[in-house]
C-alpha cells in the first residue's frame, strides 16, 4: 500500500518534471526561433551571389589573426561566447557572436558557418568566398604595427590575388572564362580606415603621420592608397564592390575613456592615455601619454572631425570609380548615420547601454579591453559595445540590416547590398 503510494507520487513528480522540461524546452525552442536570424529561419534561402570576399579590419576579421604573433588577437574567451558553433575553440572574431560580415553573408543567403577565414580556410572553399581581414589592419603598412602583425589592406589584395590567379588557372579556356566571369558576380566587401587613425595618426607617441600631415592631407593619402588597391580588385575580376566608411570612433568606449577623465586608470603605465590590450596571461598598455583632451565631454570631436573628412573623400573616391571603372558598382556604406542610428533609436532596438563595453576594464570599460576568461555583461542585447572598440553582435545586426535593405542614399550609396546583389 505504502510502496504503491510511493509508486504514484514518483510518477507524478515525473510527470510533472516532463512537463516542465517540456514547457521550458518549447519556450527556448520558441524564444530560438524568434530570435534566429532571418537567414537560419529561411535554410532554403538560395543564395543571391556566387561568392564573397571580405576584405577589412578586427570589424569583420574572423581569425586570420589566430596564428600569428599580434596583439590583436580575440581567439580567447568570452570572445565568440554567444557564437553559435564557436563551443570548441574560440574562432576569433572581435565580438561576442557574429560580425557584420557574418550577418550580411547570411542575408545574402549564404548557409552558417558563412565565409571562412582565409588562414584556415580549405582550397575547395576558395571559389564560395573567403575572409581576408585582419585586426590592427589599415589601408597604410605601417598602420597597427604598435600591436604586432597583422594583414595590411595590400597584402589582403595580394593574398586575393594568390586565390584569383589559383581559381582561373584553369587548362581550358572555357572554364577560365566562366570563373573569371563568377569573380564579376561576387560581392566584394571592403571595411579599412579605423586603425589608420586610431592606430597610427592619433597615436602621435608610436607613429609620425601626426606631424607629417594635417587631417586633410592624411585623408588624401590614405584615399589614394586605398583607389590603388580598389583598382586591383577591378583588375583581378571584382565588380560589385562594397566600401564601408569608418563610424564615428570619437565616441567608442576607449575614446570616452580617454577623454573624459583625466586620471590615469588601473593597470597601465605611462599617464595612462593609452592602449589597453590583453593577451592571455599578458596586460600591457602602449603609447599614447600626450593626447589632447577634448573639451566636448561626449565624445572625442578632434577624431570624428578627421573620420568626417575620410569619409567624404571616401563617397567622393566610390562616385569616382563608378564612373570610371567599366561595368563596376560600388556601394558606400555610411558608417556615421547608422552608428548615429543605433544611438537615438537606443530605446527602440532594445540598447540600454550605449556608451560602455559590454566586457572590459575601468571607465566605460573601455580602458583596458575584454580580459582572458573576464566575465562579461550578462545581457549583450543590451549594449552597443562589446569591449572597447568593437560592436555587439546586436548592434551588428542592425547595421548590416540597414545595409542590406535600407531605402536608397539612406546608409547605402548610390544603393543598399540586395539590389547590388540582383544587378
Ligand atoms: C533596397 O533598395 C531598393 C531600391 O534600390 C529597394 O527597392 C528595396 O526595397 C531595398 N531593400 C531591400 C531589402 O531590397
Amino acid at each position: 500500500m505504502g510502496n504503491q503510494q510511493d509508486d504514484r507520487h514518483r510518477l507524478l513528480l515525473l510527470h510533472r518534471w516532463l512537463l516542465i522540461t517540456l514547457v521550458v524546452v518549447t519556450a527556448l525552442h520558441m524564444h530560438t526561433a524568434e530570435a534566429a536570424p532571418a537567414p537560419e529561419k529561411k535554410k532554403q534561402q538560395k543564395q543571391m551571389v556566387p561568392c564573397m570576399y571580405i576584405f577589412g579590419d578586427s570589424l569583420v576579421d574572423n581569425g586570420n589573426n589566430n596564428n600569428i604573433l599580434s596583439l590583436a588577437r580575440a581567439n580567447y574567451r568570452p570572445y565568440g561566447v554567444d557564437f553559435p558553433s564557436s563551443a570548441a575553440s574560440p574562432p576569433g572574431r572581435f565580438t561576442n557572436g557574429r560580425t557584420v560580415v557574418d550577418i550580411l553573408a547570411g542575408l545574402l543567403g549564404f548557409q552558417p558557418p558563412f565565409i571562412p577565414a582565409h588562414a584556415m580556410a580549405a582550397q575547395d572553399e576558395y571559389a564560395r568566398g573567403l575572409n581576408f581581414a585582419s585586426g590592427a589592419a589599415g589601408v597604410r603598412p605601417e598602420t597597427g604595427n604598435n600591436l604586432g602583425g597583422h594583414y595590411p589592406l595590400a597584402d589582403q589584395v595580394e593574398h586575393f590575388r594568390a586565390v584569383a590567379d589559383q581559381l582561373t588557372s584553369s587548362s581550358s579556356p572555357e572554364g577560365k572564362k566562366k570563373m573569371t566571369n563568377q569573380l564579376g558576380k561576387c560581392i566584394y566587401y571592403v571595411g579599412m580606415g579605423s586603425n589608420d587613425y586610431l592606430n597610427n595618426y592619433f597615436m602621435p607617441d608610436y607613429y609620425s603621420t601626426a606631424r607629417d600631415y594635417d587631417p586633410a592631407a592624411y585623408a588624401a593619402a590614405l584615399l589614394q592608397e586605398y583607389s590603388r588597391q580598389i583598382n586591383v580588385l577591378y583588375d583581378l575580376g571584382a565588380r560589385k564592390i562594397v566600401v564601408a566608411g569608418v563610424g564615428q570612433i570619437g565616441c567608442i568606449p576607449y575614446e570616452l575613456a580617454r577623454i573624459n577623465d583625466g586620471s590615469p586608470p588601473p593597470n597601465t603605465v605611462g599617464n595612462g592615455a593609452g592602449i589597453g590590450i590583453a593577451v592571455p596571461g599578458i596586460t600591457i598598455s602602449l603609447g599614447g601619454a600626450n593626447r589632447r583632451r577634448s573639451n566636448n565631454n561626449v565624445c572625442n570631436e578632434e577624431i570624428n572631425n578627421a573620420i568626417a573628412i575620410y569619409n567624404k573623400g571616401l563617397l567622393s573616391m566610390v562616385k569616382r570609380l563608378n564612373r570610371q571603372l567599366p561595368g563596376a558598382k560600388l556601394v558606400f556604406l555610411d558608417a556615421v548615420s547608422g552608428g548615429r542610428d543605433l544611438v537615438v533609436n537606443a530605446g527602440k532596438y532594445g540598447f540600454t547601454v550605449v556608451d560602455k563595453g559590454c566586457c572590459g576594464v575601468g571607465r566605460n570599460n573601455g580602458q583596458i579591453t575584454c580580459l582572458p576568461m573576464q566575465r562579461p555583461c550578462e545581457d549583450r542585447s543590451q549594449y552597443i559595445f562589446w569591449d572597447a572598440f568593437h560592436p555587439t553582435e546586436a548592434a551588428n545586426r542592425i547595421i548590416a540590416a540597414r545595409a542590406f535593405g535600407s531605402a536608397p542614399g539612406n546608409d547605402a550609396y548610390p544603393f543598399n547590398i540586395s539590389r547590388l546583389a540582383t544587378l
